[in-house]
């Protein structure tokens, strides 16, 4: 069993998500700076999904009778106690020395699903085991990035199911890194001691040698991305749930169906990929319209209000995954500050839902966005 993480003080004066990240801005030197607040490119699609989120109106309903009201959610066979799930972010130690088991805990406290990284800074067992005991504990996910070894994917696969991961998240939407220009210019590098640990063994690809007239992007990085045949030979060796994520193209969301993904994940990988893709709140209502009503649908990107927790049920949504947000929250107040990002959003949603009259989010429909 992991030590508790220590119980550290929420600095003064922070009350929001932009205070946490005002805050973290402070305690991230420029190197984790980068790395966790940037975006691709003109990080155009970074600010969208935000911009998207403020610029939806709620509607307001009054005089219903609203006692008994609660904020669960059904998601993949099991009751959350509340939508919001924090997203696979890599490499937390970066923010914290108590990294992942700090989120781990955290999110387990508040009843919050965990999404962990493959490129987690700590090993996937321990963290595991800081959300693993706990009774409040919501969904626990691994996210995986496809190797270019499949024995070396596939044994990753079967740590996680050991473990006690509940699902797989598959990152669909990084074949190739975006083009950070933040990273960049900051130099970004993994300082010592700070590594993808469970990526160790790794055996190293082979060099594929390329002709003058050979492209390293298509002929060499792209000659191991995975593609929808992989998701065929995942689902052949787990008997976990396969999620996709970063399905934005309602085309791609129906193959994404057939192909028995268990749910997908509206997204844009928070700005970092594909510079000028929309909002992921734009690209949300036609996921939904193409996968019909019932089947599993989870957003991230730009969530940073209960309103936008609210917004995003109203639209489609199952769930919503939260990024930046916690890690800036860790960057604070370690474990301490990502549940208090939690607590944050679960109590701005509950007054959200009071104020447009909702009880429950099955309630939250399109008509509770003004239009
Ligand atoms: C990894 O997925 C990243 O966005 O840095």
């Amino acid at each position: 069993m992991n030590p508790i993480p220590a119980v550290e003080a929420i600095p003064s004066g922070i009350v929001s998500l932009a205070d946490h990240e005002q805050h973290a801005r402070g305690r991230l030197d420029d190197n984790a700076w980068a790395y966790f607040a940037g975006g691709a490119g003109d990080e155009i699609t970074l600010r969208a999904n935000r911009a998207a989120w403020d610029d939806i109106r709620l509607s307001t309903r009054v005089l219903r009778r609203l006692a008994g009201g609660h904020t669960r959610v059904q998601l993949l066979g099991r009751t959350l106690a509340h939508p919001v799930l924090l997203a696979p972010v890599a490499f937390q130690r970066l923010a914290h020395a108590d990294g992942e088991i700090a989120s781990a805990y955290a999110a387990a406290m508040q009843g919050a699903g965990l999404v962990l990284s493959s490129q987690s800074s700590l090993p996937l067992e321990q963290v595991a085991q800081a959300a693993l005991g706990e009774a409040t504990r919501g969904p626990l996910w691994f996210q995986l990035y496809f190797q270019h070894d499949r024995d070396f994917t596939r044994e990753l696969v079967q740590r996680a199911e050991r473990a006690g991961y509940e699902a797989l998240v598959v990152t669909v939407d990084a074949s190739s890194s975006g083009a950070r220009d933040r990273e960049r210019r900051a130099g970004f590098r993994l300082p010592a001691g700070i590594s993808a640990v469970n990526l160790q063994g790794l055996p190293p690809a082979a060099p594929i040698a390329l002709a003058a007239h050979q492209s390293r992007m298509f002929d060499g990085l792209l000659a191991h991305a995975p593609d929808w045949s992989d998701i065929e030979w995942l689902r052949s060796v787990t008997g976990l749930p396969v999620i996709l994520k970063g399905i934005t193209h309602p085309e791609d969301a129906r193959i994404a169906v057939a192909a028995g993904a268990a749910a997908i994940i509206v997204s844009n990988h928070g700005g970092r990929t594909l510079d000028t893709m929309p909002a992921t709140a734009a690209l949300l209502p036609r996921v939904r319209s193409a996968v019909g009503a019932g089947y599993p649908v989870l957003v991230d990107g730009g969530i940073r209000r209960g309103t936008d927790v609210l917004k995003a049920i109203a639209l489609g949504a199952n769930a919503v995954l939260v990024g930046r947000p916690y890690v800036f929250g860790l960057a604070n107040a370690g474990a301490m500050g990502v549940s208090h990002v939690l607590r944050l959003l679960r109590d701005e949603l509950e007054i959200a839902m009071a104020l447009c009259g909702c009880a429950t989010l099955a309630e939250a429909g399109p008509d509770i966005l003004f239009s």
